[in-house]
């Protein structure tokens, strides 16, 4: 398509004829490709994710510069990204969405342009920035320029983390380094089926590797939500994808000055859930669901699970107490007892790291027996990827607020949020144990000699120490003592807690000693 004046057009006329141009993107064939792939245009997808009639496009009328391989011939109003700002909920966002139907959605020069456009004016205008991707990467007929283009935007996207909350939804390709702008942001959203994510391709690891690996299995949603950890969300279709960009916003704040949004739940805020009592089970290898847990105390039972399918081991998200928004993170006794491994570390401490640049205090449920032993963990470092969420919640100046359900044994009692690490608030169930380790192990090393020395008593020695152990450490009164936890609490009482620790620290200010920034073990 042409966007030379045609001869006689008045200015009225050309400009509705270059709007209609920039409307239709790649042409009719092209959008009827895209929505037989199962996916929806760029701008069929901004009209579903934003209030209805906000949006208020930007640079609708940029065309490309590439004078090569015929390119000035094929000049498309837009130029493969849609971009500009609108309202969800009636709040302020920037966005920005691939156009697959011209040249691929691919990143040319003016393309990138119009990207770091917007993400400047949300910095300037304390709003979150939303990308939907759908692109085959760096536009070839431009080369380095569009390779400039993408550093320019993971410049934005570094210098605006922490600034203002930054989404990025995969609904289509994303390649090579193309996928360091998503990973830089706050959250990602991938759609099942129609999108990927990569470094290199299933043809490039097969040259290099010999390894053979489809596409879907090497970077679909479902690979990245469970194993890689890349994604936060996976949704089955782009209209589920952006309602679920609409629902994770409803708990952010637009920046980092501002609180998050108020929310009206008539939950009362001393609702008491006798079932509690009775949730964690006598037998302490016994495991329980902490979802369940944390479903009764929220409002409304509204958990808003972030990364659900990866490191099960620890439970995240957002929720609210009394209308306050929070940042949730548990230990899961019901998957790998709970225990805290590479994966789980890293999953909680970006976490935990959004909330504090987010101003959203954190509520940390512990039920941890300690770090998972093993060569594995140990050679993948699970020193340095421990250390992070130690760092994280240690680091962390919000208002926090733990209560051990159960397990807080060894250097996980302490990482978890523990007193020590200026955690403002510290409470524990009758349940809880908390130890340098469990009873069994402790009695091993503690009378190795005894035990083996007492021949065939050996077995009911180990169980008279066991007992006596547990009595005396696995229990929360030593720690409460020493004014480690706060108070023992009923559990069917967990919520009016939780909700008078948050209004005692609204006015909570905590500063770090002034630094250019800390070096976090990465
Ligand atoms: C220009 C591109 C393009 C690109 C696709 N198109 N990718 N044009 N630059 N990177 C165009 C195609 O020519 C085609 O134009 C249209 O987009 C749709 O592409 P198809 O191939 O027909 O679609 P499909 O079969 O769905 O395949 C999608 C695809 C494939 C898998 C993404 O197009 C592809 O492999 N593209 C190249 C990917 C790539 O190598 N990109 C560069 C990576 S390097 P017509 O006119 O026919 O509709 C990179 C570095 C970034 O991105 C580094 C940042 C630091």
């Amino acid at each position: 398509m042409s966007t030379k004046p045609k001869p006689g057009e008045d200015r009225l006329s050309e400009l509705t004829r270059r709007r209609q141009a920039a409307a239709l993107g790649g042409g009719q064939e092209r959008i009827e490709r895209q929505h037989s792939a199962g996916k929806l245009t760029a701008r069929e997808r901004i009209e579903l994710l934003l209030d209805p009639g906000s949006f208020v496009e930007i640079d609708a009328l940029v065309t490309h510069r590439c004078r090569d391989f015929g390119m000035e011939e094929q000049t498309i109003p837009g130029d493969g990204v849609v971009s500009g700002y609108g309202t969800i909920d009636n709040r302020l966002v920037y966005l920005f969405a691939q156009d697959f139907t011209v040249f691929g959605g691919s990143l040319s020069e003016t393309n990138a342009r119009k990207i770091t456009k917007i993400m400047d004016l949300a910095v300037e205008n304390g709003a979150p920035v939303i990308g939907l991707n759908d692109s085959g990467g760096a536009r070839i007929q431009e080369g380095v320029a569009s390779l400039g283009g993408y550093a320019d935007i993971f410049l934005r996207n570094t210098l605006a983390s922490g600034v203002v909350p930054q989404i990025s939804a995969i609904m289509g390709p994303c390649a090579g380094g193309a996928v360091y702008s998503p990973a830089i942001t706050d959250f990602i959203f991938m759609v099942e089926e129609t999108s990927y994510m990569f470094v290199t391709g299933p043809d490039v690891i097969k040259t290099v590797t010999h390894e053979e690996v489809t596409m879907e299995e090497l970077g679909g949603a479902a690979s990245h939500a469970s194993r890689s950890g890349v994604c936060h969300f996976t949704l089955p279709n782009d209209a589920a994808c952006l309602l679920a960009i609409r629902e994770l916003l409803s708990f952010l704040p637009s920046n980092n000055l501002e609180d998050p949004p108020p929310s009206a739940s008539e939950d009362p805020a001393d609702r008491e859930e006798p079932a509690l009592d009775s949730l964690i089970p006598d037998d302490p290898n016994k495991p329980y669901d902490i979802k369940s847990l944390i479903s009764a105390v929220v409002d409304d039972e509204r958990f808003c699970e972030v990364h659900e399918a990866y490191a099960k081991n620890i439970v995240i998200g957002l929720a609210r107490f009394a209308n306050q928004v929070v940042g949730i993170v548990a230990n899961q006794p019901a998957y790998l007892a709970g225990v805290l491994d590479i994966d789980a570390s890293l999953k909680a401490a970006r976490f935990v790291r959004f909330c504090d640049a987010f101003n959203i205090p954190l509520v940390t449920f512990e039920d941890v027996p300690g770090f998972l032993p093993g060569t594995q963990q140990e050679f993948g470092g699970i020193i340095k990827h421990g250390a992070k969420l130690l760092y994280a919640f240690a680091e962390a100046t919000v208002p926090k607020i733990t209560v051990i359900t159960r397990k807080a044994y060894g250097g996980a009692y302490c990482v978890m949020s523990s007193k020590h690490l200026r955690t403002d608030v510290n409470l524990a169930y009758p349940s809880a144990e908390i130890a340098v380790m469990g009873p069994e192990g402790a009695v091993n090393i503690l009378f190795r000699r005894e035990l083996t020395e007492a021949g065939g008593g050996r077995e009911e020695l180990r169980s008279r120490l066991t007992a006596d152990y547990r009595e005396k450490f696995s229990n929360p009164f030593v720690a409460a003592e020493r004014g480690f936890v706060d108070a023992i609490i009923e559990p069917s009482q967990t919520r009016t807690h939780i909700v008078r620790a948050l209004r005692e620290l609204d006015g909570k200010r905590q500063r770090l000693p002034n630094k250019k920034h800390g070096n976090l073990p990465i």
